[in-house]
């Protein structure tokens, strides 16, 4: 293959012209042509004022240029989207397709033997691996690293389950409004992402385990010395990778996907990763199977205490060896012949663990956190394609319940009337959110959390059964089933269901069902008003008539490889 400024001529018909053009223009920016002759290194630049998660870019690119030249490289620094959860609107979901089809073009059109990925908020590493999966330019992964945490009052604090957790006393009145002013300001307090095990630590770790990443390239903080060298040290594998890499797609083979799946129900990981791996399975031409992954759960303990799950934060989850650490743990349950990007397999990783001390962030299987994994696959005649639940940070009484459906239309409808005192909810109720789908919201915004009704939460009310075809954070908690399949807006059942009605999940039994007759359900399904008109254009058009369903992870039908097994 053509290599270094040679790869990916325009063609004007005349190739040596087209590369004496392209070296005039390069050389604009002050590069010799001893610079120019070498393997070029991409460096994606997701940096935005917009992105606190990705504050520490600027510090990330130097590295990694370090590490770049230093082996002899060339790196060559190139903008791509940056989404932030709090700053996409309707949604970062929305986005993130937006992201890999920008990121896997530009890799393709410019010229570059690897690439370096940096990301870090929670659509960021799905939208690179996406994008990396559908191209052949060897890539490596950096994510930006878990924030700092913050203190208040002798408290320790971390975005985001303290946010919610805080912002749920508030509601319930346990705390005033200058106390909750002013842990603002202490919830977030360094760039960085997310220092839980929500999506962004979640994706993280699994990019990792699946042989994206450098060792312990997963946790690292956001601000720490090694992250900085991980980031330099990245440089110099992307180099290697220009001569041997092997693509994201030889990576990601059935074993290093099954590693995945072992390891996010062992981190107690964020629903979402479901979503972003069904997605990435789809651009290898696979579909994800939730049997095989619900199966997975049930063999899988639960063995890092860390919130929304648990109790502790990221840097201790590194400070206990990170994932080749809990890797370690697991080895009966993983395939460690699995390839990484940069070298070796999976089994190196595991390798370069020294910790092996008892651990209370990182359990040994002997005392796991609960003995069976994180995230369990649902189905019924509510959720003919499936629906998820993170029964690890569920309360355990509500795993089995039975109760009336208090039905909200969309996301407005719910927040209009949640704490409306007129509408009578008991805390047995179950709480049922729709159009809050992939088409429906649009970009399956992470309601799924929906609130405690004010007047329950203040009478002490701290969970109850709540089910949509929303998302949730990866950061949230509670007996709350998601992705809801299909989803209301595009036919589902959960479109027919009414106030009133009877539903019961059985989490042991993986069932979730509404209690109405099948010829009932089939007359109001036959009966739904029609659907919301389509977009007239633009990005939100594309996105209305292509969007994929949950279980193929929302990614775009056009962005999916045709099945290939
Ligand atoms: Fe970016 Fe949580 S908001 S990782
Ligand atoms: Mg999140």
């Amino acid at each position: 293959m053509t290599r270094g400024l040679r790869r990916r001529l325009t063609s004007y018909g005349d190739q040596d012209f087209s590369l004496f053009l392209r070296k005039a223009f390069i050389k604009a920016m002050g590069y010799t042509d001893d610079a120019l002759d070498r393997p070029i290194v991409g460096v994606a630049n997701t940096y935005s004022d917009y992105n606190p998660c990705h504050g520490n870019v600027p510090q990330l690119i130097e590295a990694a240029k370090r590490g770049v030249m230093l082996a002899g490289g060339m790196p060559m620094v190139f903008p791509t989207i940056s989404i932030h959860e709090s700053f996409a609107s309707p949604t970062s979901m929305f986005l993130r397709n937006l992201m890999a089809m920008e990121t896997e073009e530009m890799v393709r059109a410019q010229p570059m033997d690897s690439v370096i990925l940096i990301g870090g908020c929670d659509k960021t590493i799905p939208a690179q691996v996406m994008a990396a999966a559908s191209s052949e330019v060897p890539a490596i992964v950096l994510p930006t690293g878990p924030m700092d945490t913050g203190n208040h009052r002798g408290e320790r604090l971390g975005a985001c389950t303290d946010c919610r957790r805080v912002w749920a006393q508030y509601r319930a009145e346990q705390i005033d409004g200058d106390e909750v002013s002013e842990i603002n300001g202490k919830l977030a307090s360094s760039v960085g992402t997310c220092t839980v095990m929500g999506t962004a630590s979640t994706m993280a770790t699994l990019m990792e385990a699946m042989g994206l990443t450098l060792p312990m390239a997963g946790s690292a903080a956001a601000t720490s010395a090694e992250r900085m060298r991980l980031a330099e040290e990245t440089g110099r594998a992307a180099v290697a990778m220009t001569e041997t890499g092997l693509t994201t797609a030889e990576v990601l083979t059935p074993a290093a996907l099954r590693n995945g799946l072992v390891t996010l129900q062992a981190l107690g990981g964020s629903t979402n990763a479901v979503v972003h791996l069904a997605a990435i399975y789809g651009r290898l031409g696979k579909k994800l199977d939730m049997a095989e992954f619900d199966a997975i759960g049930q063999k899988v303990p639960v063995l890092v205490d860390l919130k929304p799950s648990g109790s502790g934060y990221m840097g201790e989850f590194h400070a206990a060896g990170g994932v080749p650490r809990l890797l370690s743990e697991l080895t009966d349950l993983l395939d460690l012949s699995a390839p990484r990007a940069f070298g070796g397999t999976l089994a190196d990783t595991v390798g370069t663990q020294s910790q092996r001390y008892e651990d209370q962030i990182i359990r040994s299987r002997s005392r796991p956190i609960s003995s069976s994994g994180a995230i369990a696959v649902l189905s019924g005649n509510l959720a003919p394609r499936g629906a998820v639940i993170k029964h690890s940070a569920a309360d355990p009484q509500l795993l089995t319940h039975e109760g009336r459906a208090i039905v909200f239309d969309s996301v407005k409808d719910m927040t209009e009337r949640l704490d409306d005192p007129s509408l009578e909810i008991t805390a047995e109720d179950v709480l049922v959110l729709r159009n809050a789908g992939p088409r429906g919201a649009p970009g399956m915004p992470e309601a799924g959390y929906i609130p405690i009704p004010r007047h329950l939460a203040r009478q002490g009310v701290k969970d109850m059964v709540r089910l949509s075809d929303a998302r949730m954070s990866g950061t949230a908690f509670g007996t709350i089933v998601l992705h809801i399949t299909p989803e209301s807006a595009d036919g589902g059942p959960l479109a027919a269901v009414r106030t009133g009605d009877r539903i019961r999940l059985d989490v042991p039994g993986r069932k979730l069902e509404l209690l109405v007759s099948a010829n009932e359900l089939a007359a109001r399904m036959a009966d739904l008003p029609p659907p919301p008109p389509v977009p007239e254009r633009g990005y939100a058009w594309l996105y209305d008539q292509h969007v994929t369903q949950a279980d193929d992870g929302l990614d775009f039908d056009f962005l999916m490889a045709k099945p290939h097994e």
